[in-house]
């Protein structure tokens, strides 16, 4: 299965795509930790993207492009993949919609994780990663609501989009996504 998830930050995207991956098996591809390990080996990649991560902005659209790029072309990735926190711009979707279109393998769903505001900044907070500081939230919320959201109604109009109620606990809300990946599978 070919899985894109989005959602604002603290949405538990990461949180799900675990147990997603150990029930469904697909390649987990996290475009946040493939750009935080890059800023931990200080690759070239990395040192582009840390500022704008630790602003809580997007990093620029063909940076991450290409490395989804050739990430997909990675052995592990030809059986499925759950696409975690890519695409969040109308250009990368479109860029990703060449490649898949290219492959002749389409996107099988996307799950859009919805929760409140409040209940997010509550999350991150007890979190702690370097960019979980409430003026970092807020503009990664604002990234969010701006560059990511009109993505909502372009996978819409694809008849991909199925939203689902992120609040609850962790093991109700999987029972939610098990739904829907059943009944696309
Ligand atoms: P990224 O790493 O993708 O961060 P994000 O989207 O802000 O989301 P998070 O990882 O913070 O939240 P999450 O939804 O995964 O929630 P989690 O499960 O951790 O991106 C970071 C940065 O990288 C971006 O700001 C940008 O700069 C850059 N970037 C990445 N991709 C990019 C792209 N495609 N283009 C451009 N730039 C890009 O959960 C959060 C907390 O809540 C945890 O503590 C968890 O334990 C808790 N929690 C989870 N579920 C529940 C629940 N049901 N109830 C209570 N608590 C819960
Ligand atoms: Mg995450």
């Amino acid at each position: 299965m070919r899985i894109v998830f989005i959602g604002p930050p603290g949405a538990g995207k990461g949180t799900q795509a675990e147990k997603i991956i150990a029930k469904y098996r697909p390649a987990h591809l996290s475009t946040g930790d493939m750009l935080r390990a890059a800023r931990d080996a200080k690759s070239e990649i990395g040192l582009q993207a840390e500022k704008f991560m630790a602003a809580g902005q997007l990093v620029p659209d063909e940076v991450i492009v290409g490395v989804i790029e050739h990430r997909l072309q990675e052995p592990d990735c030809q059986a499925g993949y759950l696409l975690d926190g890519f695409p969040r711009t109308i250009a990368q979707a479109e860029a990703l919609d060449r490649m898949l279109t290219a492959k002749g393998t389409p996107l099988n769903v996307v799950l859009e994780l919805r929760v409140p505001d409040e209940e997010l900044y509550r999350r991150l907070a007890g979190r702690g990663r370097a960019d979980d500081q409430p003026e970092v939230i807020r503009e990664r919320l604002v990234a969010y609501n701006n560059q990511t959201s009109p993505l909502l109604q372009y996978y819409a109009k694809q008849n991909l989009l199925a939203t689902i109620d992120g609040l609850g606990t962790v093991d109700e809300i999987f029972a939610r996504i098990e739904q829907v990946l059943d009944s696309v599978q």
